[in-house]
């Protein structure tokens, strides 16, 4: 497999900007990438992955396009070595590996491969789906002391159930991803639940940070920082669009062009109930699962998977 470069290699012309408070996040399953963001932009805080990223890394996409595909074990030690690329590059970051999960997962089949996956690195925040499944495997790994990061939100109801199930733990050790450009897929402005997000956490003790993901365009990078999300994760192109901007932040003057998308209004909802209260259920989840999961076993030989 491939080795990348270390930073350092290439001149570094930026630094982080002063006033920036949001942690910056490359969105990936490619070392390359991490390492070229890093020498562009000067910092990165942290890389998240998932399933579709891995099956589109270079050397996945190598071995699919000679018609070759992994076994079951195969698969997962690539993962492993590209997720362990990443974290050498990023020591002082976090890297988010997700968890396999289809519809009918169990909670404790996503338990027993977090355990493994989060002895993989030091830094690495383990990714579970925002089902019920998820949400009791998230429960149980945060007093097992490990971090997690609830990918697939789509409501504000489902980020109102990962602070419930996660209370007690650290802060830093818990991330809810808002998925904002599938929601704009869906003609409603998935940045308005950034902000009603961040205004139902205010009412709590910040052991959530809200991870802004699922970003397609610079607009939702800068809009994520103006409203002050904990942290953003993007593509490439949009950290190289942004790098090679100067890193500009969102002055005053800065409006996100929400276009002809309909506004999430804000609920109030009590953050302290218990989580299995809460209505989470989401067809975007519901699909977001079935995409990963069928990326994943498109990787897989059919008798191995
Ligand atoms: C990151 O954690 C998410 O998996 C990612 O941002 C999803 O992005 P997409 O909606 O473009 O697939």
């Amino acid at each position: 497999m491939t080795r990348f470069l270390r930073p350092g290699k290439r001149q570094v012309k930026h630094m982080r900007p002063r006033e920036l408070r949001t942690k910056i996040f490359l969105d990936g399953g490619n070392p390359f990438e991490t390492w070229d963001i890093i020498s562009r932009l000067g910092f990165l805080d942290g890389q998240t992955t998932n399933p579709t990223l891995i099956s589109k890394n270079p050397d996945a996409a190598e071995r699919l396009r000679r018609g070759e595909r992994f076994s079951g074990d195969e698969v997962m030690a690539f993962y492993r070595h590209v997720v362990k690329e990443i974290s050498g590059l990023i020591p002082e970051g976090s890297v988010s590996i997700e968890v396999y999960a289809d519809r009918s997962t169990p909670a404790e089949s996503m338990l027993a491969q977090a355990r493994d996956m989060f002895g993989w690195i030091p830094n690495g925040h383990i990714k579970f789906p925002v089902n019920r499944e998820g949400l009791k495997a998230a429960a149980r790994a945060v007093k097992e002391r490990m971090r997690v990061n609830m990918t697939l939100c789509f409501s504000q109801e489902q980020a109102a159930a990962v602070y419930a199930a996660t209370a007690g733990a650290r802060r830093g050790t818990v991330y809810v991803s808002p998925f904002v450009g599938r929601l704009d897929d869906r003609g409603v402005n998935g940045m308005d639940l950034i902000g009603n997000i961040l205004t139902m956490y205010g009412a709590g003790d910040g052991h959530v940070q809200v991870l802004t993901a699922s970003v397609r365009k610079l607009e939702h990078l800068l809009e994520a920082i103006r409203l002050g999300s904990d942290i953003v994760t993007a593509p490439y192109e949009v950290l190289k669009a942004w790098a090679d901007g100067g890193m500009a932040m969102p002055g005053p003057d800065f409006r996100y062009p929400v276009e002809n998308l309909a506004p999430i209004p804000y609920r109030e909802i009590d953050i302290r109930r218990p989580w299995e209260t809460y209505d989470i259920r989401h067809e975007l989840t519901d699909k977001g699962m079935e995409r990963f999961s069928a990326d994943w076993n498109g990787l897989i030989t059919k008798r191995a998977a």
